[in-house]
């Protein structure tokens, strides 16, 4: 028997609390989910044609580490056309999913004990990704009193000068759906130059911004390029995260450093997804609109009936397929969730999931089908009708 096996390392890593509930909420077919982050939607079928299509003709090999050169080309006309960003070969390199991406990113320039940024509540990978790194992550809280705004005067009074490396900046943000506006994405370009910082812009929901809301890339704005590392995922866009396909696109010196680290991490992105890729990169955008319209007229659902139900506040949503409402009943975000998993058989994840400042907060996703959501919304409002103020 092997003794004390498991590395500090690992150990030090967070056990997801939403693992235990999102379990619970899969074995039991009487729950109504409105937890995961990923899209209901299967890939659009041109896409899945495309992968068939290059499993026949044997795209069964390894591809160049840092990518297949068609879908490079096709990544460099899309940072051109949708993002704004003008991009050569050297500054891209395919990821396995744009975890990957943050992943070898951090790991190429953190030093031991050097501080990034990061926002609370924010995605979940990013804490420990710094922390298994030996970082220091830095969390900005992210307050419904901004509307969910980075603010930049937090950041500079958390800031460690001299030992921070970087800003992860997040927009359409997971999980409170909030799209930055080009102000405050000005305001933190400029405290980035300022402080030497690298922002590593994680773009994961750019295609999914509603109303008059605009997804503006950081990576776009005047003189940033050699600040900015730009992260892609195929995994909304294009409803494939189980392709586990995304791009990172930035200074070609850290694009050169992450190619070198992914050889000894995934060696390249899978064959058979970068092909896909190409197909959902050059093929018709329809299919996209087409989705990005359904979570709109389910946002708007979302939206209205939890406003309307006593107990919870909540700021619009303008992007991603989030909503994150307060709550005024007197629970633990973690007790709150267990609760309308218990009485209302509906799952969703505690706030504090994404952070501790996700405290009182909860996130609905509604990347689920319509009918599904006005279930859990009806389940949801019956049931907290019993709790005693
Ligand atoms: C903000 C954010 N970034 C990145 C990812 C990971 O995406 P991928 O499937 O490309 O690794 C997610 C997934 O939920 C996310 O919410």
């Amino acid at each position: 028997m092997l003794r004390d096996i498991i590395a500090k390392r690992e150990k030090a890593l967070p056990v997801s609390t939403i693992g235990a509930l999102l379990k619970i909420a899969e074995e039991n077919k009487k729950v109504v989910s409105l937890g995961p982050g990923e899209p209901d939607f299967n890939a659009p079928k041109h896409i899945i044609a495309a992968a068939k299509k290059a499993l026949d003709k044997g795209f069964t090999h390894y591809s160049p580490p840092e990518g297949r050169r068609d879908l490079k080309e096709a990544v460099i006309r899309k940072l051109k056309r949708d993002n704004k960003i003008d991009a050569k070969p050297g500054n891209i390199l395919v990821t396995t999913g744009s975890t990957e991406g943050i992943l070898l990113t951090l790991m190429c320039t953190l030093d031991d004990g050097e501080g990034v940024l990061l926002p609370d509540p924010g995605f979940l990978a990013y804490k420990p990704t710094v922390e298994v790194l030996n970082g220091l992550p830095i969390p900005v809280p992210v307050l419904e009193k901004d509307n969910f705004q980075y603010s930049v005067d937090k950041m500079r009074e958390l800031i460690i000068p001299e030992r921070t490396k970087a800003i992860i900046l997040n927009t359409p943000s997971n999980p409170t759906g909030t799209v930055f506006k080009k102000k405050v994405l000005e305001e933190i370009a400029d405290f980035a130059v300022e402080n030497k910082l690298l922002i590593i812009s994680d773009e994961a929901y750019e295609k999914l911004v509603y109303g008059d809301a605009r997804h503006i890339s950081m990576g776009s704005l005047n003189g940033m390029e050699d600040y900015v590392m730009t992260l892609h995922s195929f995994s909304k866009t294009y409803a494939m995260p189980g392709f586990r396909v995304g791009y990172a696109a930035g200074p070609e010196n850290i694009i050169r450093a992450m190619t070198k680290a992914h050889i000894f991490t995934t060696l390249c992105a899978p064959t058979l997804s970068q092909v896909a890729a190409v197909a959902a990169l050059n093929g018709s955008q329809e299919p996209v609109r087409k989705m990005a319209r359904e979570y709109d007229r389910r946002r708007k659902y979302i939206y209205r009936r939890v406003n309307e139900i006593e107990g919870f506040e909540c700021v619009k949503p303008e992007g991603a397929f989030y909503l994150f409402p307060r709550f005024t009943f007197r629970m633990k975000s973690l007790g709150f969730a267990s609760w309308l998993l218990k009485h209302a058989k509906v799952a969703v994840m505690p706030g504090t999931e994404f952070g501790k400042f996700g405290e009182g907060y909860i996130r609905f996703s509604y990347a689920t089908r319509y009918d599904r959501i006005v279930k859990a919304m009806d389940l949801v409002e019956r049931a907290v009708k019993r709790i005693k103020k």
